[in-house]
């Protein structure tokens, strides 16, 4: 599959909806603990796949502000999950040149996640090969109405005025600020929604649905959304014989 991508056209912004890893467990008559724990792998898998090919971002939906709502334990699970993760891959991102990032409410993280994501981010900041957005607390319609908020704050201070109020600045204002939008949203486990993620910056995006649990996710499916991807018309409001 591979050898098929045209890799003058790959994306250069991938984001990913990592969904399955209960159905997964339960599956495997295991814990739902254990299914996050075997969603790590495939985030290495996918992050490799997309540095060889030279996808410059890929954004992995990994905790929403309305996951806050699951069973504690669950939430407990994740937390801990995110911090010892980081802690066993910050040396394989390194050693591949992936630059960490993180987008969301942040600072309603525990401490030690904050911390552990502070570090990581740091210790990796100078990487310039793949950069890796974890999206954490992270809510489209809080973020935008977070933009909204600062634009119209700047407005009452009389930073700007009205006619700057634009699709820029309100972008500018995004925790996703100087990362381009994506081309390709892929969400696994065969749901077929948006689950408040990227709404504004997937505005354009190709969606790609693939029944696999997200555990079962390898750079194979990678290769085979991208290829997909690379088959579509992309008109933006155009007749496609004006491309
Ligand atoms: C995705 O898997 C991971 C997170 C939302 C954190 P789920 O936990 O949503 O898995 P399902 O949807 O229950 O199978
Ligand atoms: C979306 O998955 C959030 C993440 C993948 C982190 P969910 O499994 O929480 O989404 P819904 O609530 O079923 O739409
Ligand atoms: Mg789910």
């Amino acid at each position: 599959m591979k050898e098929r991508i045209d890799l003058s056209k790959v994306p250069k912004h991938i984001a990913i909806i990592m969904d399955g890893n209960g159905r997964w467990a339960k599956k495997h008559g295991k814990l739902r603990a254990l299914g996050h724990k075997a969603g790590v792998l495939p985030v290495r898998e996918v992050s490799e796949a997309g540095s060889e090919l030279g996808v410059e971002y890929i954004t992995l939906y990994a905790f929403s502000t309305e996951n806050w709502n699951r069973p504690k334990a669950e939430v407990d699970a994740l937390m801990t999950l995110l911090v010892s993760s980081i802690k066993k891959e910050i040396k394989d991102l390194k050693k591949n040149n992936i630059r960490l990032q993180a987008i969301g409410d942040l600072s309603s993280l525990p401490s030690i996640s904050q911390k552990t994501l502070r570090e990581a981010i740091a210790e990796t900041a100078d990487n310039d090969g793949l950069t890796l957005v974890l999206a954490l607390s992270y809510g489209s319609r809080y973020e935008i109405v977070n933009a909204a908020k600062k634009l119209a704050v700047k407005l009452k201070n009389n930073e700007i005025s009205e006619k700057d109020f634009t699709e820029l600045a309100l972008s500018n204002e995004l925790y996703t600020s100087g990362i381009p939008d994506p081309e390709l949203m892929i969400r696994t486990s065969g749901e077929l929604r948006i689950s408040n993620f990227l709404m504004w910056q997937l505005a354009y995006a190709e969606l790609y649905f693939t029944d696999k649990l997200w555990p079962d996710i390898r750079k194979n499916d990678l290769y085979e959304a991208i290829y997909d991807f690379q088959n579509r018309e992309r008109r933006f409001g155009k007749t496609s014989e004006q491309l």
